[in-house]
């Protein structure tokens, strides 16, 4: 059955001036608008994120936060709380991205970022990844480990409001070996589902759309959306070009059908 795509644009540390933020929103927005079947998510960085989602009129494009902590208040200098992004309007979270786990961030704090993401009614998009494959297959056991450690102690009824992106980081950036193939997000995609299945049992694992990121754009997006049970896209770069951001949200709204 064609399920709803969740095509998720991470802006990362772009762009520089408030004025551009306005305008690529302002673009990407009206186009998420009219696109059907699709479910658009604006991730931009934190100083833009209350405008923005002051912004937001309709459910088909809304904004999320690139991280968010787990403390609700206090002295926690540069930080900014689960709590905090909820208030400003904002619907989705990203977490455990891996430029977040390379800046120290651990699996550990990603699972207490989650709890707190959905005790405040905010939607955990949760990054896995391996920095690399190796012919043992031991990258499966990482994102094993990874996406077990980062899940660890949510309740069963938050799987409904959770989305997990598979991002390798070989594949993230301008510094990319490659996109993964298809072939190679189907094969994790199943590999996280089968971890799912078992953790949380077939109804409730199915119900948790599993996104593919690193080096989409609208040449390939097709490729990943049409891969059976695809959940969607993360998308960085292309995500800042309203164009190419268009096309691919066309593509998404047609292989939904
Ligand atoms: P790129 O699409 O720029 O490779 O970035 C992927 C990513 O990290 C999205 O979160």
């Amino acid at each position: 059955m064609a399920e709803k795509k969740i095509v998720v644009a991470n802006w990362k540390m772009n762009p520089v001036r408030g004025t551009e933020a306005r305008k690529i929103f302002s673009l990407t927005k009206q186009h998420a608008g009219k696109t059907r079947g699709v479910q658009t998510v604006v991730c931009p960085p934190f100083v833009f994120l209350s405008e923005l989602a002051g912004k937001v009129s309709g459910h088909r494009c809304v904004v999320g936060a690139q991280d968010a902590f787990w403390e609700s208040e206090g002295a926690y200098t540069g930080l900014v709380s689960a709590a905090q992004v909820a208030d400003t309007g904002a619907a989705y979270v990203i977490l455990g991205h891996s430029e977040r786990r390379a800046a120290g961030e651990t699996s550990k704090d990603v699972a207490r970022k989650v709890k707190a993401a959905l005790d405040r009614g905010l939607v955990p998009i949760v990054c896995v990844g391996e920095s690399e494959r190796d012919d043992a297959g031991r990258y499966l056991s990482f994102v094993e480990t990874e996406l077990k450690e980062s899940l660890a102690g949510i309740a069963r009824s938050a799987l409904k409001n959770l989305v997990i992106a598979y991002e390798p980081i070989w594949a993230i950036g301008e510094y990319a070996v490659r996109s993964a193939t298809p072939h190679e997000f189907e094969n994790m995609l199943l590999f996280i589902r089968k971890i799912l299945v078992d953790a949380f049992g077939k109804k409730l694992a199915f119900s948790v759309p599993i996104l593919y990121g690193g080096s989409v754009d609208d040449g390939n997006a097709a490729d990943f959306l049409g891969v059976p049970g695809s959940g969607g896209l993360l998308v960085g770069r292309a995500s800042l070009s309203p164009k190419i951001f268009s096309a691919i949200l066309d593509t998404a709204s047609k292989i939904d059908g």
